[in-house]
């Protein structure tokens, strides 16, 4: 299949991550969009946020018209049935909670009603997606497209292969990721954290290992590491806003899977911080906060 010949999509997922997906596709793409999720609210709350983004970051910066909006907003069809959501569509996009099993579920769901034309997407960012295909009867038409936050601006997007996703596929979307303004990168699944995750993941993990030795304090690594490379943040600074040390709790299980129980395991002191509640986040206290409230004086 060629990109200009997909019309209808559907994004299964209305979250922080579905809802912009939904919203660049049904924007840029122009697709007619059925964005899913569990229940009535939660895909509503998807469609308010896209709503608010549109107005925020695109009408009241002159770049998209009112009409431009409303037209983007009337193409995304929201849905709690994955079944009639995806039973015309020609690609379709899981996004739902990085967790394996709900998954796999899914896409059970998505090849007993999508067309068998239609290419089955995942944008997880670590899991694997030749496990996706394997429950699914069309493997060939499996792949990985892994969009990154804040979706409308980040250029990013990494095309993840299975052990059996065809070559045509991969070109598909590689073509789709450039049709929506996105530069992409090719990676096998059999790299947790597909490339930028995981280069990404070993600098933190080093800036952490540094924190514990009480090597330097969290703001003078990340200095150290923009002025020495420059970088425009950190790798402390990034994950105590993206809430990298929670999300990297909670797939523990996973890391030690794909990474062995010694480089999987959590690090002494994310856990510390974990237990006492720094969990990072907008707003939220993260490793700067607990270099100075208990760490420093520990
Ligand atoms: N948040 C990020 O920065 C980011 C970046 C890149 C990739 N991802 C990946 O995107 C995926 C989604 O992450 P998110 O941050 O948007 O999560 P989220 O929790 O904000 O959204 C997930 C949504 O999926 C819905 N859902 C769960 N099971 C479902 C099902 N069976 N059918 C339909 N909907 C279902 C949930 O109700 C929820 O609204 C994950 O795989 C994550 O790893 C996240």
């Amino acid at each position: 299949m060629k990109v200009d010949d997909i019309k209808k999509v559907a994004v299964i997922g209305a979250g922080t991550m579905g809802s912009q997906i939904a919203e660049i596709l049904a924007r840029v793409g122009s697709y007619e969009t059925h964005m899913v999720d569990v229940s009535d609210e939660l895909v509503s709350n998807g469609l308010k946020a896209i709503d608010e983004r549109l107005e925020r970051y695109f009408v009241s910066k002159g770049t998209l018209t009112a009409e431009e909006k409303k037209a983007t907003l009337d193409r995304i069809k929201c849905s709690t049935s994955i079944e009639e959501a995806v039973k015309d569509v020609d690609f379709v996009i899981e996004v739902v909670v990085e967790n394996l099993g709900v998954k796999k579920d899914v896409f059970k769901k998505l090849d007993a009603s999508a067309p068998q034309h239609a290419i089955l997407v995942s944008n997880t960012s670590g899991l694997n997606i030749t496990e996706m295909g394997a429950v699914t009867s069309r493997p060939d038409k499996v792949v990985g497209m892994h969009f990154f936050y804040p979706v409308a601006i980040m250029s990013l997007v990494e095309v993840v292969r299975g052990a059996h996703t065809s070559d045509e596929v991969v070109q598909f979307a590689c073509e789709l990721s450039r049709h929506l303004g996105k530069e992409p990168v090719v990676c096998k699944d059999v790299s947790y954290g597909f490339l930028a995750n995981r280069v990404y993941g070993r600098m933190t993990g080093e800036a952490v290992q540094m924190v514990w030795e009480r090597v330097a304090s969290p703001e003078d690594i990340d200095k150290a590491v923009k002025l020495g490379y420059n970088l425009p943040i950190g790798p402390l600074e990034l994950a105590d806003i993206i809430g990298a040390w929670g999300l990297t709790a909670w797939a523990e299980e996973d890391r030690i899977r794909e990474l062995g129980p010694d480089k999987g395991r959590l690090h002494p002191l994310v856990r510390a911080m974990i237990r006492a509640g720094y969990r990072g986040g907008k707003g939220k206290k993260g490793i700067y906060d607990f270099w100075n409230d208990v760490l420093s004086k520990w």
